[in-house]
């Protein structure tokens, strides 16, 4: 039996498309206004994918950011957050494998929402602890456009497409916390992507009570899973779904001026399993986020799923 280890990130990666949507332009479309939109989600703009940028390529592309960011140049598992992938086979994780050239790594898709990522992310550190992976590419990677109502004001302006992603490596010690993960019973239905064709539809005002009620007692559970208490944390980096939920979490959970608070959904609007890579590794390739600080990780939303980890940022 080998010995139990930890792990640690060891980069970060993005990719975000070219086009940008802003609430302007949501107006000439829909009956709403800027004013509306940012006071009630915090967005002023969103990135749409264009006719090339689909879950895999976006992936793959944070994917490779990261791994030149953690100085790797080969990965022997993937894992892939996403709730849009097209395909059912191969999976979405097979095809970045593919187009990174990441010879023979095991491929496995999470589909968990808007908590994807720290699932996946959950996944690769136990992998990584117990030696079944020496590497591990986990990425969230959405083109939530496609299966919006672009004719649904009610959520047309929230919804997003990008990747983020980060590599995860082994380490004598734990640098990435036990992942606390579950679903909310009562919400299963509270946020979904059905019908045909396919729709990302939910009940706001259920989620917003839910997030303004539960969230904060999830986010003190995962302090206290890593042995951490609030003070020792510098980031955190919260699901970006909405300003007015992300703001009162900061409040109640009683953040302070010196800790950093990731509000990338005003520039990149929701983009569900990607939204807590891509805005950490956007805020980590600015220089923002200390060398070596701790990162408060905490994705909920569809299914109803929920997730998050305390993670070591590299030095
Ligand atoms: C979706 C959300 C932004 C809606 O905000 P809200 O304040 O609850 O707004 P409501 O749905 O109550 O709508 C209020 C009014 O604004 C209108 N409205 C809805 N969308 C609008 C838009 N884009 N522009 C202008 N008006 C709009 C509604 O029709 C409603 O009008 P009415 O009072 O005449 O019926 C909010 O509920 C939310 O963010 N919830 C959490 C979502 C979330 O976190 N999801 C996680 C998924 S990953």
């Amino acid at each position: 039996m080998s010995d139990l280890r930890g792990s640690r990130i060891l980069g970060f990666g993005h990719f975000q498309p070219e086009r940008v949507l802003t609430n302007d332009d949501l107006a000439r479309m829909v009956e709403t206004n800027d004013e509306w939109i940012r006071s009630r989600t915090g967005i002023r703009e969103r990135h749409i994918a264009g006719p090339d940028d689909t879950v895999y390529t976006m992936g793959a592309a944070a994917a490779r950011a990261a791994m030149d960011d953690a100085g790797v140049t080969n990965a022997d598992l993937v894992v892939l957050a996403s709730t849009t992938a097209t395909d059912r086979s191969p999976n979405t994780a097979g095809r970045v494998v593919a187009e990174l050239g990441l010879d023979g790594a095991a491929a496995i898709d999470v589909n968990t929402a808007c908590s994807g990522f720290e699932y996946a992310l959950g996944l690769a550190e136990q992998s990584v602890r117990l030696g079944t992976a020496n590497t591990a590419v986990v990425i969230g990677s959405e083109t939530l456009s496609a299966i919006t109502d672009w004719t649904d004001r009610s959520t047309c302006v929230l919804t997003a497409d990008g990747a983020g992603a980060v590599v995860v490596g082994s380490d004598p010690v734990a640098r990435i916390s036990p992942v606390v993960w579950g679903t909310v019973p009562g919400l299963t239905d509270a946020v979904r992507v059905d019908g045909d064709p396919q729709r990302f539809s939910q009940d706001g005002r259920q989620i917003m009570r839910w997030a303004l009620k539960d969230a904060v007692g999830i986010a003190r559970r995962i302090l206290q899973t890593a042995g951490v208490t609030l003070d020792d944390i510098d980031v955190f980096a919260f699901h970006q779904a909405n300003r007015r939920i992300i703001e009162p979490l900061v409040k109640a959970l009683g953040v302070t001026d010196r800790q950093i608070v990731i509000h990338d959904i005003e520039v990149s609007g929701n983009t569900s399993a990607a939204s807590v890579p891509l805005g950490l590794s956007k805020a980590w390739h600015r220089g923002e986020l200390p060398r070596g600080g701790r990162a408060l990780l905490f994705g909920f939303g569809g299914g109803f799923a929920y997730a998050g980890q305390v993670v070591e940022l590299p030095e």
